[in-house]
């Protein structure tokens, strides 16, 4: 006997967020996750995904100013956010500091992780702008990196902290 308490079908939702300084107005089914919203609805295919379990932060954007795994999140709680994505990182052609420190410093290898790794690493340097080595870690504790052993990466977050400091 069918559930009268289940409806027929879920409507889909209006979500409307800014994305990279964009606003964006879409209708999606409940369960889309942000970064579907992100690398299918609006081609930002720059933020990645690497498992299906919360682990890799490959998904890490900013939401509101704060590092979030997208995959995590339903689209509809991103509704009436500021979202931030590797592509946002770069103003009028120019790298972003913390770009740069990753080029620099060999922070990247095959660059699966790099996008969330930065996103990460901005909002610790938003916060904190000369985090020690334990707090450069704990910041990236979320991002998971298979090729570079994370010196490089530790070495790129203190250039990018140097850099973004005027040092
Ligand atoms: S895709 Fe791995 S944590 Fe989001
Ligand atoms: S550079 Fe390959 S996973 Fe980090």
């Amino acid at each position: 006997m069918p559930d009268k308490a289940m409806p027929d079908r879920i409507e889909n939702v209006s979500v409307q967020l800014k994305v990279n300084g964009k606003l964006h107005s879409r209708t999606v089914e409940p369960r889309k996750l942000l970064v579907e919203l992100l690398r299918e609805d609006l081609d930002l295919t720059g933020t990645h995904v690497g498992c299906d379990t919360t682990y890799c932060g490959a998904c890490t954007v900013l939401m509101n100013g704060a590092a979030v795994k997208s995959c995590t999140m339903f689209a509809v709680q991103a509704d009436g956010a500021e979202i931030l994505t590797v592509e946002g990182l770069e103003k009028d052609g120019e790298l972003h500091p913390i770009q740069k420190a990753f080029g620099d410093c060999y922070g990247l290898q095959c660059g699966y992780c790099t996008p969330g790794l930065m996103l990460s690493t901005l909002q610790l340097l938003s916060r904190n702008q000369q985090p020690s080595e334990k707090e450069m870690r704990k910041a990236i504790a979320g991002n998971t990196c298979r090729c570079t052993g994370y010196q490089n990466i530790l070495k790129a977050m203190q250039m990018a902290a140097r850099n973004m400091k005027g040092d």
